[in-house]
């Protein structure tokens, strides 16, 4: 088979070269806002459309201020005491060794004016090395390792340092469009000090060759602002005879962020 009809199953409708041409054509436009004098944009566009499900379940209403006291009554908590220092690490859950390139992820949690982020609950979640997830909704042909789970949690230190102890995750296929694969990457939630203020975000991998063609990644118009979602390999992180190295560090938004209406001024 030659490489040319193995392309072809790739263009038109729903195809990579499709999802590519929008998303080159948003960041181009993206990029003539910034020229004309507009402000960056470091979230990711909630209707983007190159990531098709987004158009239909992305919020289209103003956020709710709700009374953080009463949905606090059921939202999920928890106790300092309740997170063991065995949780941050992702290859021992069972009997035995998970498959795949043991690393660290390390790096530290700051606020806006980079001073560390204390006593924060830092979850992970991720694929297995073959790009697996352990839930009913991924059934696509990899195998499941029975020695990875793929959830972890710890607590930033005095210094708002996090580390864990996993294995790289794989890339894997999803159903955007036809033969659309995310790069590898690690889920973070951040829970701040009430379910509330959790922020979800993606860790990805330096020189993946699908950032360009992922429309989640590409949903973050600015170029600095995807960046900054990619790890840095550390050689001084890696574990020798074990394990390599990656930092990535989680700045939140301080003082220096944009200015917002307080509370309670809408008109
Ligand atoms: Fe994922």
């Amino acid at each position: 088979m030659s490489t040319e009809t193995v392309n072809l199953s790739d263009r038109g409708e729903g195809s990579q070269d499709q999802i590519s041409g929008e998303i080159q054509a948003k960041h181009a436009e993206y990029r003539q806002k910034l020229d004309a004098g507009a402000s960056p944009s470091v979230q990711p566009d909630l209707d983007f459309a190159p990531y098709r499900s987004s158009i239909l379940r992305h919020p289209t209403k103003n956020l709710r201020h709700v009374d953080p006291e009463e949905i606090e009554l059921a939202s999920p908590a928890f106790g300092h005491t309740d997170v063991a220092e065995l949780e941050s690490n992702l290859t021992i859950v069972h009997s035995g060794e998970p498959l795949g390139e043991r690393m660290v992820v390390q790096g530290r949690l700051l606020d806006g004016e980079g001073r560390p982020v204390r006593n924060q609950l830092v979850e992970v979640w991720q694929a297995n090395a073959a790009g697996r997830y352990i839930h009913k909704r991924d059934q696509h042909p990899a195998p499941i390792d029975p020695n990875f789970t793929g959830a972890g949690r710890c607590l930033t230190d005095d210094d708002g340092w996090y580390r864990f102890l996993t294995i790289k995750p794989g890339a894997y296929p999803w159903k955007n469009h036809r033969n659309a694969w995310r790069p590898a990457h690690i889920h973070f939630s951040v829970f701040g000090t009430a379910f509330t203020q959790r922020i979800v975000t993606q860790m990805y991998f330096p020189g993946d060759p699908l950032f360009p063609l992922d429309p989640i990644y590409n949903s973050i118009v600015d170029q600095d602002a995807r960046d900054r979602l990619v790890a840095n390999f550390d050689h001084n992180l890696t574990s020798p005879e074990w394990a390599l190295g990656y930092r990535w560090d989680i700045v939140l938004t301080g003082s220096k962020s944009t200015w917002v209406e307080p509370e309670g001024d809408e008109a």
